[in-house]
């Protein structure tokens, strides 16, 4: 059965760069996109597709509202759902009295299902249709937040926490029981429907040399996983990390030196890298999650958007909910601009869009299959009505062109402006 979802459309096919090289999008004031068995077929201008449509073929119209990609969160924890919004400490310090004592509740795994539903309705409700998602150190809080995702077909990669050093008890694993238990989470979700698995080693400072080393053995046993985890957000992190590991020779040659580093290792933040660090993320084919709500909210720093571009290092947009303040990606594509606009660096909106979107999609190397709307990919995208907000309203209707329009959307935008999200050419 064909849908074709009438509307303007607006999808990037390249990274457009600090110019918003119009080479590198798509736009369709009038549009047609045409799915088909949750796959991309076409996409158009409506006056001259709409003649070929096959008889049997519905229509849904989305005139007035802009059509594009599913957002994509390439970095968020679904358990600080409960730490969200919490008043006043750099990230260590938050860390311990924030996130680990709320993280221990996930103990209860009943507790977990109800959390990890709830996220994913927000995920929707705000237009992300894949992201790449830490749980807590308990096992079940992986499968709680696969079968979440699974009930609703959404594409989604998390993972279990590794964490067995400077953190309270109660959340700690081991080197071998952190292995065992990941490896048969693998086995169990990864590759299932549209679900993958990502080994979770929370960040350096919480684990032992001894469940890097399993973590990386795991990586190479299965090269298909992803690898999520943090790298240089704080000060007094990296400081930690060279005292903790006096071998190394920066942060990142300590999950380098565990085979942690490679294509599909995605790693948070991203802030205080030296040049070898910014050399190694670029030749291993590794992601960097910008994560730009967070960043301020912790007092973390500024992400330098262009030293990593230049060097071709993939890049995509995080919520870090809950060092990030929001679900919404809209919201996170503004806060970027404002993290940019404070280091001279321009973030037009078809470039914020492409973070969000393609861009993180190369991030995580599912550009084969999400992203954008190249015939043949899957058909998630959303749906944004200008007119959500009465604000967005009356700024969107003065907009003369397609870059204003979306920039308003952008800095004006969230939750309510999203009037439908569609998995697979579905409504969620
Ligand atoms: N580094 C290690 N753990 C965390 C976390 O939960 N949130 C953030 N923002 N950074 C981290
Ligand atoms: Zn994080």
């Amino acid at each position: 059965m064909r849908t074709a979802f009438r509307g303007s459309v607006f999808h990037c096919i390249a990274d457009p760069g600090e110019q918003d090289s119009e080479d590198a999008f798509v736009y369709f004031d009038d549009g047609l996109l045409i799915v088909e068995d949750g796959l991309v077929v076409e996409l158009g201008k409506a006056d001259e597709l709409t003649e070929s449509l096959s008889a049997d073929t519905r229509i849904e119209d989305f005139s007035g509202k802009l059509i594009v990609p599913g957002f994509i969160d390439c970095h968020v924890h679904y358990p600080q759902l409960d730490v969200i919004a919490s008043y006043g400490e750099e990230l260590l310090d938050w860390l311990h009295r924030y996130a680990f004592p709320r993280e221990m509740r996930f103990a209860d795994e009943a507790y977990a299902h109800k959390v990890a539903a709830l996220f994913v309705d927000e995920l929707l409700k705000n237009g992300t249709t894949t992201a790449l998602v830490f749980g807590t150190v308990h096992p079940h809080s992986a499968d709680a937040i696969f079968e979440a995702a699974a009930a609703k077909n959404m594409r989604l990669i998390a993972g279990k926490v590794l964490m067995d050093a400077n953190c309270p008890e109660a959340l700690r694993d081991s080197a071998e029981t952190g292995y065992e238990q990941s490896r048969q989470l693998i086995e169990r979700w990864h590759g299932k429907g549209r679900l993958g698995y990502a080994i979770t080693p929370r960040f350096a400072l919480t684990s032992s040399e001894a469940q890097l080393e399993a973590a990386g053995r795991l990586a190479a046993e299965y090269p298909d996983v992803w690898v999520h985890t943090h790298l240089a957000e704080n000060h007094a992190e990296v400081e930690q990390i060279s005292r903790l590991f006096p071998w190394s020779s920066n942060y990142l040659d300590v999950y380098d030196r565990f085979g942690l580093v490679r294509e599909r290792s995605v790693f948070a933040h991203c802030l205080h890298l030296q040049d070898a660090e910014c050399r190694l993320l670029a030749g291993s084919g590794a992601a960097a999650a910008h994560c730009p709500t967070s960043n301020m909210f912790l007092g973390s720093g500024l992400f330098d958007l262009r030293r990593l571009r230049e060097l071709q290092i993939r890049v995509g947009l995080g919520t870090d909910v809950g060092g990030g303040t929001s679900l919404s990606l809209l919201k996170t594509m503004r806060e970027a601009y404002k993290v940019l606009h404070l280091q001279q660096q321009p973030l037009p909106p078809g470039r914020a869009l492409y973070l969000a979107t393609l861009g993180a999609a190369q991030a995580l190397y599912l550009d084969d299959r999400i992203g954008n709307f190249e015939p043949g990919k899957e058909a998630d995208f959303v749906v944004l009505d200008p007119a959500g907000t009465s604000i967005s309203a009356h700024r969107s209707a003065l907009a003369e062109s397609i870059s204003e329009l979306l920039f308003a959307l952008i800095v004006l935008g969230d939750d309510r402006n999203v009037a439908a999200t569609y998995l697979q050419g579905r409504r969620a």
